[in-house]
């Protein structure tokens, strides 16, 4: 927790892919701890109590000069409010939060992206690219998500992309693979996006060995640094705090039934 931060950063880019998703790059106006593969950002961009929490964040990338992407959707007040942020703008952010992935026992990392969920992985790939083979592969509903599969995040990745309706890639989902037997031993698999996504991840099981499935979960959270509770998932071993004691965990100490 010492390293977790409140502070404010200045807008310096606004992309928008469609009507519900878009990039935020902002630059913190101090010196913060980078972030690890994994960890999030709460972030805010109004004054005032009404929505009254700061909403969580997994970066996309990490610029030289300090900066942070983040890809935002849509999805309720916070982020439509964020989606309004003008270029220049001033936000407020707490982190890096949350525990991180751990370095890979496997001999190539497969990084499993649903929808906004391959911003923590696009992450990973940045960090982990240079040690050992990676693939990144993406899921999409399809139509409206067109400008986002071809953007410059993704370029020079070994990236595949799948979506629901085949409009974008592959028809499927990121899981075809498995049924494929393209993903096998010597695989190891971290996974961010649709919580149907990840739970289906059990199919993997009988390709890959079951300590090498790492997930990133999500939750509503009110103070992101594990004091309220507000966040807990069911796991084996009891209640786990996504925030605190997550938000990766391995995907074999979930209990998927009881989410
Ligand atoms: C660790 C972590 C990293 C995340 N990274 C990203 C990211 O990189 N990009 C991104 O777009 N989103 C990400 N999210 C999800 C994002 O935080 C929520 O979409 C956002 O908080 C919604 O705020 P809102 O005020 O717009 O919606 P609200 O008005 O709060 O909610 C609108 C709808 O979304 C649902 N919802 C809200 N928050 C969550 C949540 N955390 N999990 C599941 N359902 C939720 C609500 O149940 C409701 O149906 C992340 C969440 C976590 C916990
Ligand atoms: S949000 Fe408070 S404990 Fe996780």
């Amino acid at each position: 927790m010492g390293n977790i931060k409140d502070f404010s950063a200045i807008v310096l880019k606004k992309t928008a892919f469609s009507d519900e998703l878009f990039m935020l790059r902002v630059l913190p106006e101090e010196r913060i701890k980078q972030p690890n593969p994994g960890q999030f950002f709460l972030l805010k961009s109004w004054e005032g109590l009404d929505p009254l929490l700061f909403r969580p964040f997994a970066p996309v990338l990490a610029h030289e000069d300090g900066s942070l992407d983040f890809l935002i959707k849509v999805v309720g007040k916070g982020t439509q409010i964020i989606r309004s942020c003008m270029e220049g703008a001033k936000v407020k952010l707490r982190g890096p939060c949350g525990n991180s992935f751990p370095d890979p026992a496997g001999q190539r990392l497969i990084l499993i992206g649903g929808a906004v969920g391959i911003a923590p992985m696009v992450f990973s790939y940045m960090n982990y690219e240079k040690k050992l083979p990676v693939k990144l592969i993406l899921g999409v509903p399809g139509a409206g998500w067109d400008d986002f599969c071809e953007s410059d995040i993704f370029s020079n990745l070994d990236l595949e992309i799948f979506s629901d309706d085949g409009s974008i890639g592959r028809k499927g989902t990121p899981l075809t693979l498995f049924e494929k037997g393209e993903i096998g031993e010597g695989d190891e698999i971290w996974a961010c996006g649709p919580i149907g996504m990840l739970k289906a991840l059990g199919t993997a099981i009988d390709a890959v060995k079951e300590n090498q499935i790492y997930v990133s979960l999500e939750a509503r959270m009110a103070c992101g640094i594990g004091g309220c509770l507000g966040c807990t998932i069911p796991t084996k071993w009891g209640p786990r705090r996504v925030c605190a004691d997550g938000p990766v965990f391995k995907w074999a100490e979930v209990s998927w039934n009881e989410l």
